[in-house]
């Protein structure tokens, strides 16, 4: 589905940020960040168009295309990809926000559907939509370099916790995606950056049994991070992208 009946029209001279998963919470936050730099115009995919994000809409008019795909479908995903070089003349900045809710199971109650899941709403959709963005963004890097960020999460970082492997396994594969897509682009005006946020209080834990949200929250060191200091911490690698290569939290 496609919000505005704007596809017949072609947006010239704008720098796009284009969020895949622009529904979830940290998401919508960058957003709020990102709308200040006036000449930044924005394509927002989403499964579930909520209240928030229509309002969004309504709020930023012709600068937000909203585009509603469910990404565990491969030809939603290709006809967004179209869709979105007929649009975005200049793609500035990819952000993938989007990954299934968090799921706790042994790995002996998990099963292909739901490694599928993680792999296709995070790698495969991103590789489908960057296979054709990419060379369009080496293309105007010139002026403007570009940008790609993955939010991963702390799992990629030592040991990850126990029962939730497909969690895991789909991290681990957006982090090479990021690293193959890095050496591959090195040449070009590219920047290529993951961040790997602890847990924060989203929608995305709605799954998650109370008790292991608690212990996260009163952990003596680290507790939950906020929405809003992740949301900071993608503001400050788009503004500055050359800053964040040595930072440890951050992975290129
Ligand atoms: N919350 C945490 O504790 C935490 C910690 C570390 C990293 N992260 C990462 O942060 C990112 C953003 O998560 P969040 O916490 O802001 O949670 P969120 O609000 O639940 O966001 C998840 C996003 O993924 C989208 N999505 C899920 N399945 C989809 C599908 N089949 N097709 C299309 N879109 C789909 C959702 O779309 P709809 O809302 O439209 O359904 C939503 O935009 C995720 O990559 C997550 O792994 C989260």
């Amino acid at each position: 589905m496609f919000h505005g009946q704007r596809y017949g029209l072609v947006f010239v001279n704008k720098r796009w940020a284009i969020l895949i998963g622009g529904s979830s919470d940290l998401a919508l936050e960058t957003i709020q960040g990102l709308r200040g730099i006036t000449d930044m115009y924005f394509f927002v995919h989403c499964r579930n168009p909520s209240l928030r994000i229509n309002n969004l809409q309504l709020d930023l008019g012709e600068r937000m295309v909203l585009h509603v795909a469910d990404l565990e479908n491969e030809d939603a995903v290709i006809k967004m990809t179209s869709i979105i070089l007929h649009i975005c003349d200049k793609p500035f900045v990819y952000l993938h926000f989007a990954a299934p809710p968090l799921e706790f199971h042994r790995f002996k109650d998990s099963s292909t559907k739901t490694f599928q899941s993680a792999f296709s709403v995070q790698t495969l959709a991103a590789t489908i939509l960057l296979r054709s963005l990419l060379p369009k963004m080496k293309k105007n890097a010139d002026n403007l370099s570009a940008q790609v960020i993955f939010v991963l999460s702390e799992v990629v970082s030592g040991k990850p916790p126990k029962g939730m492997t497909e969690y895991v396994v789909g991290k681990y594969a957006m982090l090479g995606l990021m690293r193959a897509l890095s050496a591959e682009f090195e040449a070009a005006k590219i920047y290529f950056h993951a961040i790997t946020p602890g847990m924060m209080e989203t929608k995305f834990l709605k799954n998650v049994p109370e008790i292991v949200v608690e212990s996260a929250r009163n952990r003596t060191i680290g507790g939950l991070e906020s929405v809003k200091s992740v949301a900071s911490k993608l503001l400050k690698i788009i503004n500055d992208p050359d800053k964040f290569i040595e930072d440890a939290s951050y992975l290129r």
